[in-house]
Order: structure tokens, then sequence, then C-alpha cells
């Protein structure tokens, strides 16, 4: 079976290239977002990606995807207006935000965006008004309590409400095509997906009986990436999937919206040690990276990111490590085994490329991590190919 493989720099090129471009530095890999666009290809090639861009909206990851033929889940005027920039065309989008705003619709309109999901009778009447004839998936709740992030606690019509909603936005001059679903964000196993396409075949069976026939299944988002002391098997989670959409769904169009899993791999953070204290016994370590820049998913995503320090003293301690402003919630991780530290020494931190950068502040005036491109960098500082892990 197949084994998905993710970017991560060595020990020399760490140092040559924060000191070249100084830290924090986010190092994108853009042949890593294209293998992982491939592999995503390869393992379920009856769908149609949408990247959701919202887990990391950099214009080169962007326009990567959009030459390998990708399309994009958009939740906003915002990142609707952005693909249109990049000339990427409406009929590439689907707006999959269920709750849209005016300016979203009118953008929709603008760029020709006619693909949306929604989850109530009031979101119906707003597309209807704003975008009459709209193609529309209702979005379906799935109760999966083992998401990491669980979207489906803001998100999605119940099972029993789904062929009514369908219904509504038809008679409303919808082009109902059928439903969306999201198992939640960093699911590791197939179990959710495949509980989900069970529930999604036997309300397509039962609209079938009441004459409404769908041609469209969105199975959204979720496809997870390497975290520490998890483990999982991604081709064999796509295959299992795979095996179900081919058996029930062999006529219906199939439509995903990876984002973290596009992203996830393919960045690295450059980070140094600025302070180091003893409080109460503790070590303290403070970056130049912190909850209010790259680390935000520490809080938003409860993620554990993996340190790497190139130490090997074989001597590991507990350490808080905290983050450059002075917000005491500025802390990303408590009693963390690490080596020693000094201020000065460089961190390492692989995985770091979905929603990282997307939602870091320049709270306190820190500026954002400065992102380079590792294919751009690698050649003028002839720095040898990353580790592929
Ligand atoms: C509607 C929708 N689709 C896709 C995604 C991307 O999810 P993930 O990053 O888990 O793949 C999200 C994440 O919030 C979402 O809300």
């Amino acid at each position: 079976m197949k084994k998905q493989r993710y970017f991560q720099l060595t020990q020399d090129a760490v140092t040559k290239l924060a000191e070249n471009y100084g830290t924090p530095l986010l190092v994108l890999s853009l042949e890593q977002i294209e293998k992982n666009y491939n592999f995503m290809r390869e393992q379920l090639p009856q769908v149609k990606i949408h990247y959701a861009m919202k887990a990391n909206p950099d214009l080169r990851i962007l326009e990567t995807l959009a030459e390998m033929g990708s399309c994009f889940d958009v939740a906003s005027d915002g990142e609707i207006r952005t693909l249109a920039e990049l000339g990427i065309s409406g009929d590439r989008l689907i707006y999959a935000n269920p709750i849209k705003t005016g300016s979203g619709l009118k953008a929709c309109n603008d760029s020709g965006v006619y693909r949306m999901t929604f989850d109530s009778e009031a979101e119906i009447k707003k597309i209807a008004a704003a975008c009459p004839g709209a193609t529309v998936l209702l979005r379906l709740r799935i109760d999966n309590a083992k998401a990491h992030v669980d979207l489906n606690k803001k998100f999605g019509a119940p099972a029993d409400k789904a062929l009514s909603l369908l219904k509504a936005a038809k008679e409303a001059g919808l082009d109902a095509a059928g439903i969306a679903f999201h198992v939640g964000s960093q699911t590791v196993v197939a179990d959710p997906y495949l509980e989900a396409l069970d529930l999604v075949r036997s309300i397509y069976e039962q609209g079938a009986k009441e004459g409404m026939k769908f041609r469209v299944l969105d199975i959204g988002g979720g496809w997870p990436i390497p975290e520490p002391r998890v483990r999982f098997n991604l081709a064999e989670m796509m295959a299992q999937i795979k095996a179900r959409l081919d058996e029930d769904f062999p006529d219906t169009e199939i439509w995903a919206e990876p984002g973290r899993y596009m992203c996830g791999t393919a960045v690295n953070l450059i980070t140094s040690v600025i302070g180091v204290n003893e409080r109460n016994g503790q070590t303290w370590y403070f970056l130049d990276d912190g909850i209010y820049g790259s680390f935000s998913g520490v809080i938003f995503d409860q993620w554990d990111f993996k340190l790497i320090s190139f130490k090997n003293s074989g001597k590991k301690h507990q350490a808080t490590f905290a983050g450059p402003s002075c917000d005491s919630l500025d802390i990303m991780f408590r009693g963390k085994m690490t080596e020693e530290l000094e201020i000065g020494d460089l961190l390492l931190v692989p995985l770091c490329g979905a929603y990282t950068s997307a939602s870091a502040t320049t709270f306190n005036g820190f500026h954002k991590a400065q992102i380079v491109v590792w294919e751009e960098v690698r050649e003028q500082l002839k720095l040898r190919l990353a580790k592929a892990v």
C-alpha cells in the first residue's frame, strides 16, 4: 500500500535559512502540495477535489493547485474575490459556508459561483433571492465523537430534516443536487465517513421513492496529517472510502473539500528561542512565534506541534514553551519534553502548513512569520533536498 510522505528540512537547511531570512520563518514546499494533490487523485480517482483554502490561502498554493486542475471550497466574499483575481473561474468554486453573508452572495453573482451549501429554511430564502437557480447541497449533521475538531457542533441539518429541506430548496427554484457533509477535521479512521455514507445512501434512496433524484455527493474535508502519538494509514482509509463510493454511489458525482491534508504537510516553521527563565521550579522557553502567530492551532485545534532542536544530549526535561507577546494566554505547551535549550537556539516545527499562517495576527506589533518557497530558496542557498519523512 502506498505511503504518504511529508516535507521536513534538514538541520543544515534550518541553519542556513535562519541565517539568510531570520526567524520566525515558514518554509513552504510546493512540490509537497503537488504530491498531496496527486496522492488524493490516485487514491480517490472518482473525487473532484475542492481545496478548502481557509486552511492556507497562500497565493502560491492556490496557483499551484489551480494549475493542477483543482477546484476550491470557499467560505467568504474575500476568498471568492482572491480566486477571481487569480483568474480562477467561478464554476470551479463551491461556497461551502452554510451561513452566507450578503457580500458573499454578491461575490458569487459577480464571479459566476453557482454551487453552494445550506442547512436551514432561512438560508434557502436568502440563496433563492440572491442567486436564483443556484445548485445547492444540504449540509448534513454527522455525529462523530472521534473528530479532533468537531464542525458539526455548529453546522448541519439533522438527517430527519434532510429531505424536507431539499424539497423546500427545489420548490424555491433551486437546483437541489444532493448532500454535503464534514466528518470533523483530522479524522484518522474511515468509520465516520462510512457511517456518513450509509446515512446519505438511505436519504438518497428515500428521496428516489419520493421522486427526488440526487446526482451529487460532497464528502467534505477532515482528511488527516501525521500528529504526535497518533497512528493511522491514510492510503488504507482512502481505499475503504473509495470501495464504498464505488459500491453505493457509482453514478453520483463525488466532491471533496480537503484543507488540512492538502497543505499541512507542506510547511515547516523555524523559530528561535528568545528567552529562558526558571519559574516555580519549571523551565520556561520563550520563542519568537506564538499563539497569536503560527501556533494558534494549539488553541483552535488543540494541536500538539512537534519541536525538533537537533540536540542529542540524551537528557530531556519538561519545560513550558511560550510565545513572544505580553499576553499570559500566549503559552503553547506545558510539561513538554525537550533537550536543554539556550537563547539563540533554533527549533524546527514540521507539519506547520494548515491553520497556522492562515489565522496568524500581528498582535502586540509582532510581525507574522515570513513565508519562503523551498523550491526557490534551495537553489539560491545551494541546500540539499529536504528529507522526505
Ligand atoms: C465546509 C468545510 N469544508 C472543508 C473544510 C476543511 O476541513 P479540513 O481542513 O479538516 O480538511 C472545512 C473546515 O473548516 C469546512 O468548514
